[in-house]
C-alpha cells in the first residue's frame, strides 16, 4: 500500500510551464493533489491552468526562481489557498552545452543559481510549512548525470551533483521529523530541455534522442513520493552507467570519453 495519499496533498511544483514540471502538475492534479504551480512563462501556466480538470485546485505564481521572492510568495499561496504544504516539487532545471575552457564564469553561475542555489533555498524557505505538514516530503528532480558526469556538460553535471549530496544530507537530517527527501535521476527526457539551454559554446555532442517521455518521469516521480522511496534511476542504461562508474571508474571514465553520454561523442557538429 501507498504511504503516502495523494489525495489532498498540498504541493509546490517547479518548472511548471513545460516538460516534466507540466506533467508532474497535470498527475499531482488528477489524483487529487492541490498545487501551486511556477515557473517564468506565466502565458503557458495559464494555457496548464485552463487545461486541467481541476482548476480550482491550481494556484499559479509566476517568478523567476532564483528570486528570494518569488520563493517566499510560493510558500504563502500553499498556506492561504490550501491551509500548507505537504510536498515540494523543486523541478525547475536549465541545461549548458560544451567544454568548460570555452564557457564562461557567468555560466557557471547561472546554471549553479537555478539547479542548486535557487532548489535549495527553496527548501529553506518550505521547512517551517512542511514541519507543520501531512505526511511531508522533498522531492528533487536530478538527473543521471548527478551520479556520473559527462563531457561538454561540466556546469550542468557540478549543479545535479551539488543536489544530489545535498539530498543525500538533507534525508538524514530531517529522516527524525518524518520528513522523506526524494531524488529521482532521469535519463535523457522529451522536453524543451535542450532547446532551453542557457549556452551552447565549442564543440558538442550530437542530440540523443529522448529515451522517456515526460509523462514517464512525472510518473515514476510521483510513485516515488507515494513509496517513500528515497533515490530512483530511471532508466536501464542509467542504472548500467551509475554501476559501471562504481564498479570499474576507468572502464567508465574510457566510455564517457570516448562515446559521451548518449553514445554519440564520435559524431560531434561543428563548432557554433
Ligand atoms: N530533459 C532531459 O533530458 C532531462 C534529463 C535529466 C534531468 N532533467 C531535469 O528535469 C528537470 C525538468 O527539465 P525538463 O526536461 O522538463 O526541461 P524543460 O521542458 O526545459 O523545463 C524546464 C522548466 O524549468 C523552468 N525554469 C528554467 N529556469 C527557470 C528560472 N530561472 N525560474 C523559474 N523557472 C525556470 C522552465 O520554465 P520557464 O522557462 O517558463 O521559466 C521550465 O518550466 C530539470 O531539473 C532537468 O535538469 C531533464
Amino acid at each position: 500500500m501507498a504511504r503516502r495519499q495523494l489525495r489532498d496533498q498540498r504541493a509546490i511544483v517547479t518548472g511548471a510551464s513545460s516538460g516534466i514540471g507540466r506533467e508532474l502538475t497535470r498527475q499531482l492534479l488528477a489524483a487529487g493533489a492541490k498545487v501551486v504551480a511556477t515557473a517564468r512563462r506565466e502565458d503557458r501556466l495559464q494555457e496548464l491552468a485552463a487545461e486541467v480538470a481541476a482548476p480550482q485546485q491550481l494556484v499559479i505564481v509566476p517568478g523567476d526562481i532564483c528570486d528570494g521572492a518569488l520563493r517566499t510568495a510560493l510558500v504563502s499561496a500553499a498556506d492561504e489557498h490550501f491551509g500548507g504544504l505537504d510536498l515540494l516539487i523543486n523541478n525547475a532545471g536549465i541545461g549548458a552545452l560544451g567544454p568548460f575552457a570555452d564557457g564562461s564564469p557567468e555560466r557557471l553561475r547561472q546554471v549553479m543559481e537555478v539547479n542548486f542555489f535557487a532548489p535549495v533555498e527553496l527548501i529553506r524557505a518550505a521547512l517551517p510549512a512542511l514541519r507543520r505538514g501531512r505526511s511531508p516530503a522533498i522531492c528533487n528532480i536530478s538527473s543521471i548525470l548527478a551520479h556520473r558526469a559527462v563531457p561538454a556538460k561540466s556546469e550542468y553535471c557540478a549543479s545535479k551533483f551539488a543536489i544530489h549530496g545535498f539530498s543525500d544530507a538533507l534525508r538524514s537530517e530531517l529522516a527524525s521529523e518524518g520528513i522523506d527527501v526524494i531524488l529521482v535521476s532521469p535519463s535523457t527526457t522529451e522536453s524543451e530541455f535542450s532547446s532551453a539551454v542557457i549556452e551552447k559554446s565549442g564543440r558538442q555532442p550530437a542530440k540523443g534522442k529522448g529515451a522517456m517521455t515526460s509523462a514517464d518521469v512525472a510518473k515514476s516521480a510521483i510513485k516515488a513520493v507515494q513509496s517513500g522511496k528515497h533515490e530512483v534511476i530511471l532508466s536501464l542504461g542509467g542504472k548500467g552507467l551509475v554501476w559501471l562508474d562504481r564498479l570499474a571508474p576507468t572502464w567508465a571514465d574510457w566510455l564517457v570519453t570516448r562515446f559521451g553520454f548518449d553514445g554519440s561523442a564520435g559524431r560531434q557538429s561543428k563548432k557554433s
